[in-house]
């Protein structure tokens, strides 16, 4: 496993080093959706992603966001979100990242986030702990939520949808210290497992875009589900991460919405 983190990690930070160079530079912009972009940078991050990990572990399954897809008959996958955060990245806001997991039978069992503007990379192996630039990180000890600091983020769908997270955000506003929407769900995650934030949530994240951030937190120390509580976090509808102390009172917020008590009370 030591090697195979090693080359990931150096292969993460070579795709951070591509995005660094495109920073400021995007040319083209296409839209997927009416607010989901891609630009030429996602797919080169992308191409040079896959065609390392394919080129390191021939035998194992690729899945990468703008379609990079390998499958083979392996217990073992790669998820991959070549640029998360692509609004902020066309927009030259300046907070993005890579995201890479390794999947065994579903499970994340090794995850990388570069934070290619701040050369921060967040890691974990399961079982073996979470850390930030080779350095032991911590969730933290905030213990209830009115004192907490929060991040989301809203679903391209955000125009049509129902549960499009307007409800949600105005409940948990006015119950939290502050809510973030940064517009990275992979660097809020690895935000929440070092204690710069204190819980994240959010609804209809693909697989790609939580996998790797997801392991980070529970090797933190951290807690992570769906939004009632149960383990569908990776696949399903919602996720929700937090430092563990003030999970079920976010949960609470969302079962219950504006029903949920306020703080104080
Ligand atoms: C997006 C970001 C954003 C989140 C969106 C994601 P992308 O990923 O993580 O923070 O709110 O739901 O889709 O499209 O930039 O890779
Ligand atoms: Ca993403
Ligand atoms: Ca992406």
């Amino acid at each position: 496993m030591k090697d195979t983190f090693t080359t990931v990690l150096g292969i993460a930070r070579g795709a951070a080093a591509i995005l660094r160079e495109g920073y400021g530079r995007v040319e083209q912009v296409e839209y997927k959706g009416a607010v989901n972009l891609v630009t030429e940078w996602d797919r080169k991050s992308e191409a040079f992603i896959v065609e390392s990990l394919r080129g390191a572990f021939p035998e194992y399954g690729i899945h990468a966001e703008e379609g990079g897809a390998e499958d083979h008959d392996s217990e073992y996958e790669w998820l991959i979100d070549p640029l998360d955060g692509t609004t902020n990245f066309a927009h030259a806001f300046p907070i993005f990242a890579v995201a890479i997991a390794l999947m065994h039978r579903g499970k994340p069992i090794l995850g990388v986030v570069v934070d290619p503007l701040r050369e921060e990379y967040f890691t974990a192996t399961a079982g073996g702990g979470a850390a930030l630039n080779g350095r032991p990180i911590h969730v933290s000890p905030t213990k209830s939520l009115g004192v907490s600091l929060l991040t989301t983020g809203f679903p391209y769908d955000v125009r049509t949808h129902p549960q499009n997270n307007v409800a949600e955000f105005a409940n948990f506003c006015v119950r939290a210290q502050a809510v973030r929407r940064a517009g990275s769900a992979a660097l809020d995650l690895c935000w929440t497992a070092s204690g710069r934030a204190d819980g994240f949530w959010e609804f209809r994240l693909k697989p790609w875009d939580v996998a790797a951030g997801a392991l980070i937190v529970l090797e933190a120390g951290g807690r992570v589900t769906d939004a009632q509580g149960g383990e569908r976090y990776l696949t399903g509808q919602s996720i929700v991460a937090s430092n563990g102390l003030i999970h079920d009172e976010m949960l609470r917020v969302l079962t219950e919405g504006a029903e949920a008590p306020l703080p104080g009370n």
